[in-house]
């Protein structure tokens, strides 16, 4: 783990287990507090662990995040979440489980970046879907992720999915917009081809979520490949 590049995600750790659960029952309890009108729908929280040289490349995430540092020092770049950075049909894809989150990147956009090292105590958030990546700085890095799904990412990620939809049959939806009849409209066919895929699509796995790799700490990376091996 020290001398890998490992990156563990005990995914939902501080929302399920007996001895985190106060804490971020109480986190979220106080976020409210100082945030009048701060009203999440639900939130989950993982536990980071990763080795020193480890890095998380360019990527979006679906729902909105809250990275607290807890161990080590990271360097987050976080991208503004529209062209050239991020372009919609590729949150679509990840939306309709065709993609990760993985996303092509150049790196002269490192100019365009917000770029900060946490160190522990500090946290940093981001405007939902903006693109970020990480790269550990310094010793064994320990983080807290709280993924929070709010009305504004729910009905943003309502519309993308929706608009996925519609190309996918053969349509070209033009408006992202959250407001209005048309963004209800779009929640509701979201929601119904959701409830049609259950039913009739294929079954997919999240594509992060399929197993590629073995821990091996033989190997100069902590990891070999499934393939590979
Ligand atoms: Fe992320």
């Amino acid at each position: 783990m020290r001398e890998g590049k490992l990156w563990i995600n005990l995914r939902e750790a501080m929302n399920r287990d007996a001895v985190y659960k106060p804490l971020f029952e109480g986190l979220f309890a106080q976020l409210r507090r100082l945030n009048p009108g701060y009203r999440p729908i639900s939130a989950y929280g993982g536990i980071l662990i990763s080795s020193p040289k480890a890095q998380v490349f360019y990527h979006a995430d679906v729902s909105e995040t809250l990275l607290l540092h807890v161990k080590g020092v990271k360097r987050f770049r976080i991208y503004p979440p529209h062209a050239p950075w991020l372009h919609e049909p590729s949150m679509e894809g990840l939306l309709h489980k065709e993609k990760t989150e993985d996303m092509p990147f150049d790196p002269a956009w490192d100019a365009d970046a917000a770029t900060m090292d946490l160190t522990p105590g500090s946290f940093v958030s981001w405007p939902l879907h903006a693109p970020h990546r990480v790269e550990n700085v310094e010793g064994l890095n320990v983080s807290i992720t709280c993924e929070v799904v709010t009305k504004a990412s729910l009905m943003r990620n309502a519309v993308l999915h929706a608009n996925g939809a519609m190309r996918r049959m053969g349509l070209k939806p033009r408006s992202t917009s959250t407001q209005g009849v048309q963004a209800l409209a779009k929640l509701a066919f979201s929601k119904a081809w959701k409830a049609g895929m259950k039913i009739a699509g294929p079954r997919k796995p999240m594509p992060k979520s399929e197993d590629t790799f073995e821990v091996d700490l033989g190997a100069d990376t902590g990891y070999r490949d499934r393939a590979a091996a």
